[in-house]
């Protein structure tokens, strides 16, 4: 199990990171974000494995999206160094992001579909903007994908037609459709009844072992998580820790356990962030 941990010295902890570089699709290095006063990432160094599944685990507001979108270049760091697909993020040129983002899949929290186009046009948008693909080809390329995540007679619904499980894999539909390398799921199963959390997991699972994809996951699901995961990044009470799922559920560290005592994570919804804005620090994690 490797921890990353804020009590390593920064020796042993650059070694173990040099280590586990090697075979990752994603680096963090030093990684610190703030927005105004607030620290969301104070030294956060951690690898995203090529070809595996990566759950982030947290409380609300402690930073699971902020990653995915530190990765896909929509907000930069104040500090470190984050590198995608062999590409440097520090200093990258809306050019050079744009030659990231297409390696990049993003499903985000939500959606993110158009509501006033089809959700054909929504899927069909990216391929028209972005390839050279004929109407018929993108009509072949969207339905190919459309089928692949169990969704037919779509075509001309609009999102606001969809069910919350539908929008879901419609969003997952339109990450996939331009074969990414590294996809980013941004809370895939929030507000799903359990049959769509399992079909929304059981598809993520088989996108990653055929399409060898590298999937990060943000998540508040723990039981599908720990299911679906290779590895986890828990950010919780100040500190990132990654490890294997088993790993992390038996670890004796208390803060760990902390994290996994259903009687702390199963709040009622809103109770968490309440429960969190009445601490006396902001939430961040990281290394330093
Ligand atoms: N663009 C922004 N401007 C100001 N603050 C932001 C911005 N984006 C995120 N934050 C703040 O950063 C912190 C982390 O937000 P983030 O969305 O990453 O949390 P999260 O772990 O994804 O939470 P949730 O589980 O609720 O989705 C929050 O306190 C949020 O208010
Ligand atoms: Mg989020």
């Amino acid at each position: 199990m490797a921890l990353l941990r804020s009590a390593r010295s920064a020796d042993s902890f650059r070694r173990v990171s040099v280590a586990a570089e090697q075979d990752s699709h994603v680096v963090f290095r030093d990684v610190h974000m703030s927005f105004d006063e607030r620290v969301v990432l104070n030294g956060l160094s951690c690898v995203f494995p090529r070809g595996k599944i990566t759950a982030i685990l947290g409380s609300s507001g402690s930073g699971k999206t902020t990653i995915l979108r530190l990765i896909g270049g929509l907000v930069r760091p104040q500090r470190g160094t984050i590198i995608v697909a062999g590409h440097d993020l520090n200093g990258a040129s809306e050019h050079d992001l744009y030659a990231v983002r297409e390696k990049l899949g993003m499903m985000f929290q939500g959606g993110a579909l158009l509501n006033s186009l089809t959700i054909f046009d929504n899927l069909a948008f990216p391929l028209r903007e972005h390839t050279r693909l004929s109407e018929a080809e993108i009509a072949a390329e969207v339905h190919r994908t459309l089928t692949a995540v169990g969704l037919s007679a779509v075509d001309e619904l609009l999102p606001g037609q969809l069910s919350g499980g539908m929008i879901k894999r419609a969003a997952l539909a339109r990450a996939l459709l331009m074969k990414p390398e590294i996809l980013l799921c941004d809370e895939p199963f929030s507000g799903l009844d359990p049959i769509s959390v399992k079909r929304i997991e059981a598809l993520l699972h088989r996108i990653n072992e055929q399409m060898q994809v590298t999937i990060l996951v943000s998540s508040h699901h723990i039981p599908s998580t720990m299911r679906l995961a290779d590895q986890v990044l828990l950010l919780w009470n100040q500190r990132a820790t990654t490890g294997t799922p088993q790993a992390l559920r038996s670890s004796d560290d208390p803060i760990i356990a902390e994290f996994f005592n259903e009687e702390v994570f199963d709040l009622p919804e809103g109770a968490e962030s309440e429960r969190r804005e009445g601490s006396a620090h902001a939430p961040s994690v990281g290394a330093s």
